[in-house]
């Protein structure tokens, strides 16, 4: 028998977590729009409108920015595999998940990894990063700016120029900060920076917008190994070790993106689409703008939990703005809470993970969620939900000072 299921058709829910977060309509409409065939001029004119468009919101003149198609963690392993050879030391600034997963890709590509680590909830001294590249002398220095698992953001100034005076390149995931706070990326003298559409960019996962300094590219390009099917006059390897993946490779998606042209992957058209919106929309509303905006939000967030007693979790010198997390009260059960909150209000909220999973809710304001009417509106039903549930407060305390702070 056939079976064919029903259209998608879903309530339309608040998308309130750590990321993914509701989708700008106009990103929707630019995905929905025809494709063209990757070599069609008009659709290289597409990425180049996009290398265009992503220098700018990365804050960077760099020449290599352009998109690795995947969601994030494609940019990460993409920055990772090519820059790492097996036996390379890598200095991994570890206080979260993240960190970790920095530490975990490293592994896989056979690189002697040196932890500077910090607890969660906080952020790891640049002094403990400065004794770690003076020991090691590793290749990379690599670093999440936002950890969304923790809400931390790693300041980047003081590394960047530690990993600038011992010669070592520097690698940072941006990718829940990108778009909703200051990713400057030539200030901080990073020379690889990845992110993903789904958090503040407001757009959906599956593509990574990356960039990279001269001095990076040209180490990835000494590792260029033409794939042999594509191999001819005019292309020419680099004397380093190939870099151990081929959809991964760098040189070869810098090359696809060049006006070389050379053949890789085929594009992923509707994805560029969206990643080409998200930045136009960002622009057009300014950087400092949006950060603003962003900021506005976290703040209310924050008021508005405080209000209802609720703890926010961790450093708050050192939060994100664009996510909160807050300490689940003893006795609730936060996972009850979560589902009555997507249940009967039709809002998610995010859960936790590794030694925070059951400890605290995550809040994001992101994107086109970053704004008041949806702090207001997640704030109230928490709070219902939570009365519901029999945690007492002040009935109203929560809106009540999230407005204020917006006032
Ligand atoms: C800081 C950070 N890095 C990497 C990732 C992985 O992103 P993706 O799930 O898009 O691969 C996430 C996702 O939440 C993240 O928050």
């Amino acid at each position: 028998m056939t079976e064919t299921f029903g259209e998608l058709d879903h309530p339309a829910r608040l998308l309130m977590g750590p990321g993914p977060i509701n989708v700008h309509p106009r990103v929707l409409r630019a995905m929905s729009v025809q494709l063209l065939g990757q070599f069609d001029p008009e659709f290289t004119g597409y990425m180049n409108e996009t290398m265009a468009l992503y220098r700018q919101v990365f804050q960077t003149a760099n020449r290599q920015t352009f998109l690795v198609d995947g969601t994030s963690r494609a940019g990460i392993e993409a920055a990772l595999v090519s820059v790492l050879a097996p036996g390379d030391d890598v200095v991994v600034v570890n206080a979260g998940r993240f960190g970790l997963l920095l530490s975990e890709i490293a592994e896989r590509c056979d690189a002697k990894v040196t932890l500077v680590e910090a607890p969660w909830g906080t952020v790891v001294d640049p002094q403990a990063v400065e004794d770690a590249v003076k020991r090691v002398r590793p290749r990379l220095v690599a670093c999440v700016h936002g950890d969304t698992s923790t809400t931390m953001a790693q300041p980047l100034e003081a590394i960047g120029a530690i990993c600038r005076r011992y010669e070592t390149l520097l690698y940072v995931d941006a990718t829940a900060t990108l778009g909703g706070m200051a990713v400057p990326v030539d200030v901080w003298g990073a020379d690889i920076v990845t992110a993903g559409l789904q958090k503040c960019l407001g757009g959906p996962s599956g593509s990574a917008p990356i960039t990279l300094s001269d001095r990076a590219a040209e180490h990835i390009f000494g590792r260029r190994h033409v794939e042999r099917g594509l191999a001819g006059p005019g292309t020419a390897d680099g004397n380093g070790r190939r870099i151990g993946s081929n959809y991964f490779d760098l040189a070869m998606i810098m090359d696809y993106w060049s006006d070389k042209r050379l053949n890789h992957h085929t594009e992923a058209a509707s994805m560029l689409y969206a990643a080409r919106e998200c930045a136009r929309v960002v622009l057009e509303e300014g950087l400092e703008a949006r950060f603003a905006r962003h900021a506005a939000a976290g703040a209310a967030v924050v008021a508005g939990a405080q209000a209802l007693g609720l703890e926010v979790y961790g450093d708050l010198a050192h939060k994100m703005t664009n996510v909160t997390a807050l300490v689940i009260p003893t006795g609730l059960d936060g996972d009850r809470v979560r589902a009555r909150m997507r249940t009967e209000f039709e809002i998610e909220i995010g859960t936790a993970f590794g030694p925070l999973a059951g400890k605290v809710w995550r809040i994001g304001a992101m994107g086109v969620n970053a704004r008041k009417s949806a702090v207001l509106t997640t704030l109230a039903a928490l709070e219902a939900v939570l009365r519901a549930e029999g945690f007492g407060f002040a009935p109203g305390a929560g809106v009540d000072a999230a407005m204020a702070a917006y006032a």
